[in-house]
């Protein structure tokens, strides 16, 4: 395992211990670092006879939850969850994460809205003090495709930098979300930014679905090191 997967794997292992008791309904979150919480939750379901249920943030997330035999559940039978897990791109030192490098952005924000607890799982170089310090590939924004040209083109006339369409690697085309819809990433400039503000006013803009921006959303934070040592950033 290379020095990074043992760093997600120690964050993803302790969140799971910390985090996750009897009876909880848990969001699951999306990406490479939660594979390792579900490997956990699956261990401990094993080991300990918890009774969970787990609820999905993508399609990704309900193959592993459904792979490793944990019970799978949804947002109408269980509107409320105790705790969600899931990883980021980064999280600053206000605790706005930007999340959706992996395109699930808005089911993730949406059962995070839902949990007592939203946990964020990483490794430590997903950690910073300011947004764009680590992560450089923008800020996720998923958008109706029909919108594209307008949302980019609103965004940068308010806010500056730049942005483009996601494409797909194995494909001809643009990334196609679980939703349906697209990605745009933006690049914004060195600015100082109130990221409450930005997430609200780009929500605003018909045809954005949501933003990778999670402000006031995460409540604990744990980074994983290549030695298997966590830091909860605090
Ligand atoms: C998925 O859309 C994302 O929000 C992921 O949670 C985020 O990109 C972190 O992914 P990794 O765990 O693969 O770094």
């Amino acid at each position: 395992m290379s020095l990074l997967e043992s760093a997600k794997k120690a964050a993803a292992f302790r969140a799971v211990d910390e985090c996750v008791k009897d009876n909880d309904v848990v969001g699951v979150g999306s990406g490479s670092t939660v594979v390792y919480a579900v490997e956990r939750l699956a261990e401990r379901v094993q080991k300990e006879k918890l009774r969970l249920v787990c609820i999905p943030t993508s399609f990704q997330a309900r193959q592993l939850i459904v792979d490793n035999d944990l019970s799978l559940g949804d947002l109408s039978r269980y509107p409320q969850l105790d705790v969600a897990i899931d990883g980021a791109d980064e999280l600053d030192s206000n605790f706005v994460a930007i999340k959706g490098g992996g395109g699930c952005l808005t089911q993730e924000k949406i059962v995070a809205s839902c949990a007592k607890h939203f946990v964020i799982i990483a490794d430590h170089t997903k950690d910073s003090q300011v947004l764009g310090e680590q992560y450089k590939k923008g800020i996720p924004i998923e958008v109706i495709p029909f919108a594209y040209v307008p949302v980019i083109n609103k965004i940068k006339a308010r806010y500056g930098g730049e942005i483009q369409l996601r494409m797909a690697k194995m494909k001809a085309g643009p990334v196609v979300t679980d939703n349906g819809n697209f990605i745009i990433d933006w690049h914004f400039p060195a600015d100082k930014f109130d990221w409450k503000d930005v997430n609200t006013n780009i929500n605003l803009i018909p045809g954005v679905v949501d933003t990778g921006l999670f402000v006031g959303m995460a409540h604990r934070a744990f980074f994983g090191y290549a030695d298997g040592s966590v830091k909860e950033k605090i």
